[in-house]
């Protein structure tokens, strides 16, 4: 049997991810039924870059399913001396699965490549799947449906708007982008353009039109986690945020609005959103982000092929 891979929701059809949305939303619910299905599994998570959720959410899904997770971070392994590929193909030996935050999704791909087990994407500078994965998930519990709702992605075009594009596309969801700022190395021209030929993706700077008669409109970070504290990237964050100001989610922006706020996180207060927006009765940030586990629970079972 081929091993499957996530690397990018391009893996999977409409029907996959409707598929694992809905089994993620019943392991939430009945998170008894699936305990041990993962018994004596390894999987390792491989960082090069910061996380909290993606760490958290990953190894707490292989200790609920009975299995186990190590942490491996980059900078104190032997991935920092050798080749990627050699590195993994002694990896997936000792392991049952891998899931990897890389910089370069190329890297992952590799990854991939000389892996004999599942690899999953866990964030690279052009795709975050777990994420709108698990977004979606949220997404479907508070609405009931997926099909015919339109979401608005407030920011900069990156990662998880990518995903975030090729997921709401892919089952049914009108999505409208107001990306004033191009993050440059997440750029997928041909994602673009099947979304464009779906019927439900449209890009605009207009934000007000744009929620008008949004279902949810999302927000991400206006610069990359890794480079906020960096004084090297100092003028590129101050040109952002001169640039953004204008698209952040505020009360003025959302008054009278029954719409659903949501942030993959971490979160910039006062950036591109404000506390009382973030604490706001229509937002579901920490749902969101508790959907996670739950979320990578329905991608660990399906990979391994348990459910
Ligand atoms: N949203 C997300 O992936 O969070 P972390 O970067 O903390 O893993």
């Amino acid at each position: 049997m081929n091993k499957k891979d996530l690397l990018t929701l391009k893996d999977w059809s409409g029907e996959d991810l409707i598929d694992i949305i809905d089994k993620a939303i019943a392991i939430k619910e009945s998170p008894e039924k699936y305990v041990n299905l993962l018994e004596r599994q390894t999987l390792a998570m491989l960082f090069q870059k910061t996380s909290t959720r993606t760490r958290v959410s990953f190894e707490v899904a292989m200790t609920q399913l009975g299995g186990h997770a190590i942490y491996l971070d980059w900078r104190t392994t032997n991935f920092t001396l050798a080749e990627i590929e050699d590195e993994i193909k002694y990896l997936c030996r000792n392991v049952d699965i891998i899931m990897a935050r890389l910089f370069k999704h190329i890297d992952l791909e590799k990854t991939a490549r000389a892996s004999r087990v599942p690899v999953i994407n866990g964030c690279t500078e052009k795709y975050h799947p777990c994420q709108a994965s698990s977004d979606l998930m949220t997404i479907k519990e508070k609405k009931g449906r997926l099909e015919g709702l339109k979401l608005v992605y407030v920011g900069v075009q990156n990662n998880v708007c990518n995903s975030l594009i090729n997921g709401c596309t892919k089952v049914g969801m009108k999505i409208t982008v107001v990306t004033p700022i191009i993050h440059e190395p997440s750029v997928d021209k041909e994602l673009i353009k099947e979304a464009e030929k779906s019927g439900l993706y449209q890009a605009t700077l207009d934000i007000e039109k744009a929620i008008d008669e949004a279902d949810i409109i999302y927000t991400d970070t206006w610069v990359d986690m890794e480079l906020f504290l960096d004084p090297k990237f100092k003028k590129e964050k101050e040109m952002r945020i001169k640039k953004l100001k204008p698209y952040q989610l505020n009360e003025s922006l959302l008054k009278g609005k029954d719409i659903l706020i949501m942030h993959d996180m971490p979160i910039h207060e006062g950036y591109e959103i404000t506390r009382a927006v973030i604490e706001s009765s229509h937002s579901i940030i920490f749902e969101q982000a508790e959907n996670r586990l739950h979320g990578e629970k329905a991608i660990l079972l399906r990979l391994l092929g348990t459910i």
